[in-house]
């Protein structure tokens, strides 16, 4: 059996992968096993934000791996505390929950709201609500799909966990209205990225945070996807210069090499775990801390935040000036773009086939959307050479059947 077949043989089938075999990675490029290399326009969902097989992390990697990697948190390590001091420092928060992957923050964060509720700010046990947008992603756990709306990713997984409110992404007033005595936190993506890079209006976060002020409500950003660079700043959050009161990091945090990720707070929510109330086995292993420290010197020596500002906002130009009747609208920030196709036309899983074969890697959301966010550190040349080809999709998808549809 060839790769494709052994792994459809053998793996559950929650993935609809493209019919291509990757086996090696540099930079912003990737290689399949016949040797073709191709330009990543996604990174996998910004976990790769850094480029594949970066050398600086390669060699944090390995030297950590060489010493120690996993002791576990019965013990203090030599390499945790600096990686947790730098996040705080950059996100200019007090403490950090050092966690594996993108959903166990995300339950870190609720966890820690919930018990902030009725330790801190008196909510009656059991009665804590936080409240969600439509659209959300927040990961695959019991816990966050409970409050997804996405019917796909909840069909057959119920019973579900009470306790959230949902209100429509980007709408304050309707958030402020679901607000009651009883609301302990507001949980959102800054931009929603799996629910098609979905740019909320400007001032949403700026009035997220005076509501949530006003109402002594914790404002909790997921920024797995949107941290780090990728929008062209360090966080999301600061393109409307507030600071949330917990943040919720991953993917780029690994360097594109480890699941790494973590719940930073306020230290008022933080205090709220005493040992013994969560941990993780992985979490915060000096292996993991390496990386994630070597991760973010890295983004900050490397000036990749700059980068992803200025190629960022190259590529969206680009985009939008890409008049195509297949292209329906461009949504984005910084080096991550959500390209609308029009679905009369094609899906959007027929255009990323059709980059596949032209040598460019993206991937579907929904039906409709192309994401296109390569690593942070690609160069100007191989973006533009990768919009060309998105270009000439669109040429083929909109130029045979627009004019059939025209006619
Ligand atoms: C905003 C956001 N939060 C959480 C997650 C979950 O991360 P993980 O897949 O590492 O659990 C994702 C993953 O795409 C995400 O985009």
């Amino acid at each position: 059996m060839n790769a494709i077949e052994l792994e459809t043989r053998y793996s559950a089938h929650n993935y609809a992968p493209l019919p291509v075999v990757l086996t090696r990675g540099q930079g912003a490029h990737l290689w399949d096993t016949a040797g073709r290399r191709y330009v990543d326009m996604m990174s996998a969902y910004s976990a790769a934000s850094h480029g594949h097989v970066h050398p600086r992390i390669l060699a944090a990697l390995t030297a950590q791996a060489g010493r120690l990697a996993v002791p576990s948190r019965a013990y203090y390590n030599d390499r945790l505390g600096p990686f947790l001091g730098e996040l705080c420092r950059l996100t200019g928060l007090d403490a950090a929950v050092p966690m594996n992957t993108g959903a166990e923050a995300v339950e870190t964060a609720i966890k820690a709201a919930r018990r902030w509720s009725y330790r801190v700010k008196g909510i009656a046990h059991g009665a804590a609500e936080i409240i969600v947008a439509e659209g959300n992603f927040h990961g695959r756990t019991t816990a966050v799909i409970s409050f997804s709306t996405e019917p796909e990713y909840r069909d057959g997984f119920g019973p579900f966990t009470p306790g959230f409110r949902m209100v429509p992404f980007g709408d304050l007033a309707a958030l402020e209205r679901a607000i009651t005595p009883q609301t302990a936190a507001v949980l959102v993506e800054p931009i929603q990225g799996e629910a098609g890079v979905i740019v909320p209006p400007q001032g949403w976060l700026a009035g997220l945070r005076r509501v949530c002020d006003a109402h002594r409500v914790l404002l909790i950003l997921d920024e797995v996807q949107s941290g780090l660079g990728r929008t062209g700043a360090w966080f999301a959050f600061e393109h409307e210069g507030i600071r949330p009161d917990g943040v919720i990091l991953g993917k780029a945090l690994g360097g594109g090499v480890l699941p790494v990720s973590a719940f930073v707070a306020r230290r008022e929510v933080t205090d709220v775990f005493t040992p013994g109330s969560h941990g993780s086995t992985f979490g915060g292993n000096p292996l993991a801390a390496a990386v994630g420290l070597e991760a973010l010197y890295m983004i900050r020596e490397e000036g990749l935040v700059e980068k992803s500002r200025v190629l960022g906002a190259h590529m969206l130009e680009r985009l939008h000036a890409m008049a195509s009747p297949a292209l329906k609208e461009v949504r984005g920030r910084g080096l991550w773009a959500g390209a609308e196709i029009d679905p009369a036309l094609a899906s959007a899983r027929e255009a990323c086939e059709r980059l596949l074969e032209k040598g460019v890697l993206s991937k579907e959301t929904h039906q409709t959307v192309v994401r296109l966010a390569p690593p942070l550190v690609i160069a100007r040349a191989d973006l533009d050479w990768a919009l060309d080809r998105f270009e000439a999709v669109l040429h083929e998808l909109g130029g045979t059947r627009g004019r059939a549809r025209a006619a």
